[in-house]
C-alpha cells in the first residue's frame, strides 16, 4: 500500500491549485452575491482539459484517472464550489455516462465536444436531469414521460434543480416510458437545449453555490430520435444509478475541498489573531477545533481517494462512493461552521470567505443523493 501521490498527480494538483487561486478567487464574492455563472472560468477549465478529465483522448478527453479528478476537485472547491459543481456534473454524470454507455455515434456527436467543454469556440457542456418536483430521493417515481412513438420518443414533463440548467447545450434526461415496468421502464435520452419544446424556466435563488445556474427545465412534446436513447430500452434507471455512483465521488471531493478551504482559512486566521495576550491558535479551545478539523478532513480525503482508486481499478465502488459522500459532506458542514466560529465576528462577513463556504457546504449533503439516501445505499450494501 502506498500513501504517496505520483509526480503526475502532484502536477495536476498544482495546476488545479494555481487555477483556483489565480482565476477563481478574484471575483468569487461578487459572483456569489449576484448569482453570476462563472463562464470565463469554465472556458479556462476546458482549456486545461478538466471538463473531460477521465474521457479517452479519442473522444476529446484528457485520459486522466479518477484520483486526479479528486485532487483537482478538492483544489478548485477550496476556492469556488460553484465552478467545481459545474465541472463535476460535466465530468462524472455527463461524460462518464456517455463514455460508458453511449453508442459510437453519441460519443462522436455529443461526448467529444462535451469532454472538450467547447464547440466552435463556444462553451459546450452537459447537464443531468433526474430530479423532479415529486421525484427527488424517490428517483423511480418519474413523472416525465417519454412516449414510444416508433422511431422517436415524445417527451413531456418538468425537471427541477438542474445544475448547468441554462449553460448546458445537452441534457441527459431520465424519463418514464412504461410505468407498468417500474424502474425497468425508464430511459435516458439525449436532448439538445435548442430543440423545439424545450424551455429553460425559473432560475433558483439559492443559499449556496450561487454562481452555479440551477434551473427548472420543461419539455412539451419534444421529439427525441430513438438514436438518442442511451443503452437498451429500459436501461435509464440503472444508467442513473451507475452514473451517480461515480458522481458521488465528485461531490464527496467537492465537500472535501470546501472543508479543507475553510480549515486553511481558520488555521491562518488563528495564527494571526491575538486574544488574551497570545495568538488564538495557542488557546486550547481553538487548537482542539483545528485538530478535529484536520483529522476529519484527512479521513474524508482517504475515503474519497479510496473510492477513486477502486473506480480506477475496476472494483465496485458503489459502497465506497456513498461512504465518501456522506462522510465528506457532513465533515464539510461541521468544519465550515467551526471555521466561522474560529473567525468570530469576521467569520460572519463576506470578505473572509468562510461564511460562503459554510453556505456552499449544505448542498453537498443534499444533491446527488442526500445523506439519508447514502445511508440507504450503505445499509443495503453491508446487509446483503
Ligand atoms: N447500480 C446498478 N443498478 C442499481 C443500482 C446501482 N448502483 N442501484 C439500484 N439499482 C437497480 C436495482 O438493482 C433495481 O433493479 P431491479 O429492479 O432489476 O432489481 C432498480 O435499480 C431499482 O432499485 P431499488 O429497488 O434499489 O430502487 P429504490 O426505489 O429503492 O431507490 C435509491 C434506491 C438508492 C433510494 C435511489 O432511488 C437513489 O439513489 N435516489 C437518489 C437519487 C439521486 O441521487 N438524485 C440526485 C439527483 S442528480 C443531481 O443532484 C445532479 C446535480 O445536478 C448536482
Amino acid at each position: 500500500m502506498q500513501f504517496q501521490l505520483s509526480e503526475e498527480h502532484l502536477m495536476i494538483q498544482k495546476a488545479a491549485h494555481d487555477f483556483a487561486v489565480n482565476e477563481c478567487l478574484p471575483g468569487v464574492i461578487d459572483r456569489d452575491e449576484h448569482q453570476r455563472f462563472p463562464r470565463e472560468q469554465i472556458m479556462q477549465l476546458a482549456d486545461l482539459g478538466f471538463m473531460g478529465m477521465m474521457v479517452n483522448p479519442e473522444y476529446g478527453g484528457s485520459g486522466m484517472d479518477t484520483v486526479s479528478y479528486v485532487l483537482a476537485m478538492e483544489e478548485i472547491s477550496k476556492i469556488d464550489a460553484s465552478v467545481s459543481v459545474c465541472m463535476s456534473v460535466n465530468n462524472s454524470l455527463v461524460c462518464y455516462g456517455l463514455q460508458s454507455y453511449g453508442s459510437e455515434e453519441q460519443k462522436q456527436q455529443y461526448l467529444t465536444p462535451i469532454a472538450q467543454g467547447k464547440k466552435d469556440g463556444e462553451l459546450y457542456i452537459g447537464a443531468f436531469l433526474l430530479s423532479e418536483p415529486e421525484a427527488g430521493s424517490d428517483a423511480t417515481s418519474q413523472q416525465t414521460k417519454a412516449e414510444d412513438m416508433g422511431d422517436y420518443y415524445l417527451l413531456n414533463g418538468t425537471k427541477n434543480w438542474i445544475t448547468n440548467g441554462s449553460s448546458a447545450s445537452v441534457y441527459l434526461v431520465i424519463a418514464q416510458t412504461d410505468a407498468s415496468k417500474g424502474s425497468r421502464g425508464i430511459n435516458c435520452l439525449i436532448v439538445e437545449k435548442n430543440w423545439p419544446g424545450v424551455t429553460v424556466a425559473a432560475k433558483e435563488n439559492k443559499l449556496g453555490i450561487r454562481g452555479s445556474d440551477t434551473h427548472t427545465i420543461m419539455f412539451t412534446d419534444v421529439k427525441v430520435p430513438k438514436a438518442n436513447r442511451v443503452g437498451e430500452d429500459g436501461f435509464g434507471f440503472t444508467f442513473a444509478m451507475k452514473t451517480l455512483a461515480g458522481g458521488r465521488i465528485g461531490i464527496a471531493s467537492q465537500a472535501l475541498g470546501i472543508a479543507s478551504g475553510a480549515y486553511e482559512l481558520a488555521l491562518k486566521y488563528s495564527k494571526t489573531r491575538k486574544a488574551f495576550g497570545k495568538e488564538i491558535a495557542q488557546h486550547q479551545a481553538i487548537q482542539f477545533k483545528l485538530a478535529d478539523m484536520a483529522t476529519r478532513i484527512e479521513a474524508a480525503r482517504l475515503l474519497c481517494l479510496k473510492a477513486a482508486w477502486e473506480k480506477d481499478n475496476g472494483i465496485d465502488y458503489t459502497l465506497s462512493s456513498s461512504m465518501a459522500k456522506v462522510f465528506a459532506s457532513e465533515t464539510a458542514m461541521w468544519v465550515t461552521v467551526e471555521a466561522v466560529q474560529v473567525h468570530g465576528g469576521y467569520g460572519f462577513v463576506k470578505e473572509y470567505h468562510v461564511e460562503r463556504l459554510m453556505r456552499d457546504a449544505k448542498i453537498t449533503q443534499i444533491y446527488e443523493g442526500t445523506s439519508e439516501v447514502q445511508r440507504i445505499v450503505i445499509g443495503r450494501s453491508i446487509l446483503k
